[in-house]
């Protein structure tokens, strides 16, 4: 039944863009925009902005933009109608519409059938529970046992499914009301046996599992009886509308308090999140009980990038807290774990304590994870050092997943004092995996790198670094890439001298800045993918456009697509003057400033390398007017140098 058009117009213009993209999207007021990480793409810096004036959305980004009822078809995969009913629920709108008839039902999409089944099983448990003789004296007197408050239990929707009398009440009473045996099915809330269907979860207290709107996606249901042969848990089956590995329990009802604390506690289980909310700890989820997936942890980076994870004190809660770290830091996320003692898990550590010794134990015992590693698993090593040195290739190992480097040497230093091992150790060590990886990265495991000369080599031998054995430049090369990835639309002012000795401004975008003054002085980039993807600029510059980011990280060469997705998933400052003491002031002139550095640096690097090259050419040349020549070259390189040097004094200065 369509919804008559002045409805949906008073629905769109009712809808507050800020209010609806608010629920998924933490924001924060910049200018007349608010502005936050888009929830379409993977970002670190936020380029989705939301316009209260014009009520739209638009992200800079990935170029995603639109209204209210665009945000939700994207980002909840509504249909346009079923954004304008969440759309008009949200805002007590009411629409005119007659009761569907069976036809109607059919009609509807698999998805709104199954969030149909899902709301129609979620009334019937908790109204199982709350009004049932089995309900009450089974399933309530459960949750009453081990100390659950109503409170906790209507927040969360808890329910029961009766066990008598046949197995299938709540089968039957879905058919008896329309729901097909294959729908039931389908969504695992019956399962078929030889007599027919029964239900998934007889004698069981249920859970419903929301999603991040609220929508009832899936169910886990508790055993209450001691049975070998069944599960403790039974869980719905993934459909259309349940992906487990993008779903966290609880991160409906935890959402606002994990953007408000700047925090997200995670724990493994139902009950662990059901009693921490109880105690007033709110900002937590769990991830029921299996291993954290990357779907999971960027849902949790929408609201906040600090995750603590609360496990049971025994081995098992230990081993399943390490198994999600990596994980969690090669998305630049900051993670701490808290044990529990060993007889508690989060439920009976809730249940045992106050609120406030729950808390003061989370602050106090909250371990940096890479503090809690290194601990850990030297308690394991202790005086066997061959253990040891797999442990400090463990930990380093976990070191080089942590995107940004300036975290990367903080913990290397702190890893020396717990392992008291030497840095610089430690460093190469790292160097070592992080040059595996970028090899991989680029394509280059197989190829032999040229031995230099070793007779000519006077210092002692110092240990291989990475910078020593890339070529050089690429780190230049890279800096300038990510630049023009992740600022090549931005526009900042060009100075130069015109024709007639005339100073004059224009405004460029940073890509054309970097292509044209590259260009100008004939330096390209020399790593192959680096020079892909200058390729890809110079080439869109020339017709008039600028490529954003999205097109590299979809890119069909995976070389580029992976590269660009490295760099702009790692963070990138621009205000690093400020650690040199200079202050600049204006936005555009930081950018201005960093771009032109990363140029001139790139720039001076090349330069040094080819009057290397002379000075070695010097030494075996012995004609003099080749000499000579050389010499000439030489000379041509310092005095550019000296300018470059002097530009970029310029630049910092200003
Ligand atoms: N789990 C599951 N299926 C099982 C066992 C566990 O899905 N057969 C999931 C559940 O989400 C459970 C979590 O893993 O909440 C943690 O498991 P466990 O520690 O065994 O259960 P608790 O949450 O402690 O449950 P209870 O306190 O009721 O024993
Ligand atoms: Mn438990």
């Amino acid at each position: 039944m369509p919804i008559p058009r002045e409805t949906v117009e008073q629905i769109l213009q009712t809808a507050r863009i800020e209010e609806v993209v608010g629920e998924f999207v933490t924001l924060k007021k910049r200018g007349s925009n608010m502005w936050g990480n888009c929830p379409f793409h993977n970002e670190k810096t936020p380029s989705f902005s939301v316009n209260p004036a014009r009520n739209i959305f638009k992200c800079f980004g990935c170029g995603k933009a639109g209204d209210s009822a665009k945000f939700l078809m994207e980002h909840e995969h509504f249909s346009y109608p079923e954004a304008l009913r969440y759309l008009a629920k949200k805002y007590n709108i009411k629409i005119e519409e007659k009761e569907q008839t069976a036809e109607e039902i059919m009609q509807q999409s698999l998805r709104e059938k199954m969030f149909n089944i899902n709301e129609f099983a979620d009334k019937y448990f908790v109204d199982t529970l709350w009004n049932t003789e089995e309900g009450r004296t089974i399933g309530l007197e459960y949750f009453r046992e081990r100390g659950y408050l109503n409170p906790i239990i209507e927040k969360f929707r808890l329910g029961y499914n009766p066990d008598a009398p046949k197995w299938d009440a709540f089968t039957e009473h879905a058919k008896k009301n329309g729901y097909s045996e294959e729908l039931l099915e389908q969504i695992g809330l019956s399962i078929k046996g030889s007599k027919g269907l029964y239900d998934r979860y007889h004698g069981r207290v249920m859970f419903p599992i929301h999603s991040l709107t609220g929508r009832v996606i899936g169910f886990g249901g508790r055993i209450l009886v001691n049975d070998k042969k069944s599960p403790k848990y039974q869980n719905s089956p993934e459909s259309e509308i349940y992906d487990k590995k993008q779903t966290l329990y609880g991160i409906y009802f935890a959402k606002n308090a994990i953007a408000k604390n700047d925090e997200c506690i995670l724990v493994e289980g139902y009950f662990d999140v059901l009693r921490m909310h109880q105690i007033g700890i709110e900002n937590v989820v769990a991830s029921s009980g299996t291993s954290l997936t990357m779907e999971q942890i960027r849902l949790v980076k929408r609201y906040t990038k600090n995750i603590t994870m609360l496990y049971d004190g025994d081995a098992a809660g230990v081993h399943a807290a390490l198994r999600g770290t990596d994980m969690i830091l090669s998305e630049g996320m900051n993670v701490r774990v808290v044990v529990l003692p060993p007889e508690h898990d989060p439920d009976t550590f809730g249940k045992e304590f106050s609120t406030e010794y729950v808390s003061n134990y989370l602050k106090e015992n909250a371990k940096d994870f890479i503090r809690f590693k290194t601990e850990l698993l030297l308690k394991d090593a202790e005086n066997d050092p061959i253990k040891r040195g797999q442990v400090i290739r463990d930990i380093v190992e976990t070191i080089s997943v942590i995107p940004d480097s300036i975290f990367r040497i903080t913990y290397v230093k702190e890893c020396s004092r717990l392992l008291d091992m030497p840095e610089q150790t430690l460093t190469n060590e790292l160097n070592k995996i992080l040059r595996a990886k970028l090899k991989k990265t680029l394509g280059i495991e197989n190829e032999v790198v040229t031995e230099t000369d070793t007779t000519t080599v006077t210092q002692p031998k110092q240990e291989e670094t990475l910078e020593e054995q890339l070529p050089a430049g690429y780190y230049q090369e890279r800096e300038l890439v990510k630049l023009l990835l992740m600022y090549g639309r931005e526009l900042i002012t060009d100075e130069r001298i015109d024709e007639d000795g005339q100073r004059i401004y224009e405004q460029v975008t940073v890509a054309q800045f970097i292509i044209d003054d590259l260009k100008n002085d004939g330096f390209t980039f020399t790593n192959v993918v680096n020079k892909k993807i200058f390729d890809i600029f110079d080439h869109a510059i020339d017709e008039g456009r600028i490529p954003d980011d999205q097109l590299f990280v979809s890119h069909e060469d995976e070389t580029i697509a992976q590269l660009a997705a490295d760099l702009l998933s790692s963070p990138y400052k621009l205000d690093q003057w400020e650690k040199y003491g200079i202050f600049v002031k204006r936005e555009e002139n930081v950018l201005r400033a960093t771009v032109l550095s990363s140029i001139y640096r790139y720039k001076d690097l090349i330069i040094e390398e080819r009057r290397k090259a002379i000075e070695e050419e010097l030494k075996i040349t012995t004609d003099s007017d080749d000499q000579l020549i050389l010499l000439k070259h030489k000379k041509d390189l310092d005095d550019i140098r000296k300018q470059i040097n002097k530009e970029l004094g310029i630049v910092i200065a200003k």
